[in-house]
């Protein structure tokens, strides 16, 4: 791969150890992947933030790096929410080390908002066409499918680099040849709220890492937008999707020959019911509307089960009224985490989830039985 004499420079260590740790991790990746040279990025996620999945080893690598980052770069959820820990039930000790982790990368002049839905906190991040190293699945397939913005699959690591030296390499869905569509989803029912996040999970594990081109019968929202792709990159490894009528891209493409059909039922067959002992909304992190949603829902009622709704701090900072009215309910609101990278969870026996993802990661990364069920279910069930 191609250096400019500056590159050069930061990959012979003139600018210290970081910097030429950074500049070899770009270059690697590079010649992995065949890249020709070295693109500004102008913005990066970094997910590797919760002491739950990083440890004692990812914190002593984080504290070890000097430097600054070249571009706007937000964080990752991390374990906890940074204020409401204790009624979390997490540990003085984990909250030790996860301040710790979350300071190392403020040092670095990450910004230290936790989400997984940073286009909804900041609209300077990513624009049609950017190119960007965003690390969470579900970032990642939002500002490649329904942004129109450009990223691979960063790892954490990989995310900050590229935020250190503000640039990644040009490879993979930067490219226009691996933004074409391999495989068309017809859908054959209406989609309402959580059923994207149940198609998602299906379509994810038929399709793997390919580029779906989806034919709905219903037009979907941003935040429907937002489940779907986050399913799809839970249960499959799904970066980059186009809906017809719904995404920047997919009036540039035909539809692909190779076809799935989807049927009604096998979207109602991820469904089920049961005792839940809690139940959790805000995979991804809940948007204004969906908060509005759920605070309808809940109106007037008193949950009798431990009930969670994720979101960012910078949206509940911003709508303290539409928080209290939701935790007028007894229903908790927790910013900086979710259900699935908090090890809070891991007390809980069954969870009841409206999201696609955290139905796919939650036996597996918390140990809990998933159910998955519509928003209103969950909501009956938290009342029940
Ligand atoms: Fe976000 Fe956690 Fe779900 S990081 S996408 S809320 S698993």
């Amino acid at each position: 791969m191609y250096l400019t004499p500056d590159e050069e420079k930061l990959f012979n260590g003139e600018r210290g150890a970081t910097y030429q740790k950074a500049m070899e991790i770009l270059a690697a990746l590079g010649d992995i992947y065949d890249a020709d040279r070295l693109i500004p990025i102008k913005s990066a996620q970094i997910a590797g933030v919760s002491y739950k999945t990083i440890g004692d080893a990812g914190l002593e690598w984080l504290s070890d790096l000097k430097g600054k980052v070249a571009v706007p770069s937000i964080l990752n959820p991390a374990g906890m929410d940074r204020e409401c820990w204790r009624e979390m039930g997490i540990s003085e000790s984990f909250a030790e080390k996860q301040e710790k982790i979350i300071q190392a990368y403020e040092a670095l002049g990450v910004r230290t908002e936790c989400s997984c839905t940073p286009y909804n906190i900041f609209n300077n991040l990513a624009a049609f066409g950017d190119h960007v190293a965003w690390s969470e699945s579900s970032a990642i397939s939002y500002a490649n499918s329904v942004i129109g913005a450009r990223t691979n699959r960063e790892g954490g690591p990989s995310a900050l680099t590229a935020a250190l030296i503000g640039k990644t390499a040009n490879y993979g869905f930067h490219l226009d040849e691996n933004r074409i569509p391999h495989v068309l989803i017809q859908v054959e029912a209406e989609l309402h709220d959580s059923d994207y996040g149940a198609l998602g999970y299906i379509v994810g594990e038929m399709v793997g890492d390919k580029v779906p081109f989806f034919e709905l019968k219903s037009k979907p929202s941003k935040d429907e937008l937002k489940s779907l792709g986050a399913a799809m990159a839970a249960s499959g490894a799904v970066a980059l999707y186009h809906v017809a009528g719904a995404t920047p891209e997919a009036g540039k493409y035909e539809a692909p020959k190779e076809k799935i059909t989807i049927e009604e039922a096998q979207i109602k067959a991820v469904y089920s019911s049961g005792e839940p002992d809690l139940i959790a909304f805000g995979c991804p992190h809940s948007s204004v509307s969906e908060l509005e949603r759920l605070a309808q829902l809940l109106k007037g009622k008193k949950v009798k089960k431990e009930v969670w709704v994720c979101t960012s701090r910078a949206i509940k900072n911003k709508h303290p009224e539409l928080i209290r009215k939701i935790e007028k309910s007894g229903a908790k609101v927790f910013c900086d985490t979710c259900m699935v990278v908090s090890p809070a969870s891991e007390r809980f026996g069954c969870m009841m989830v409206n999201s696609g993802k955290a139905h796919k990661y939650v036996p597996n990364l918390c140990g809990a039985r998933s159910i998955m069920a519509t928003t209103e279910e969950c909501v009956e069930a938290a009342v029940r």
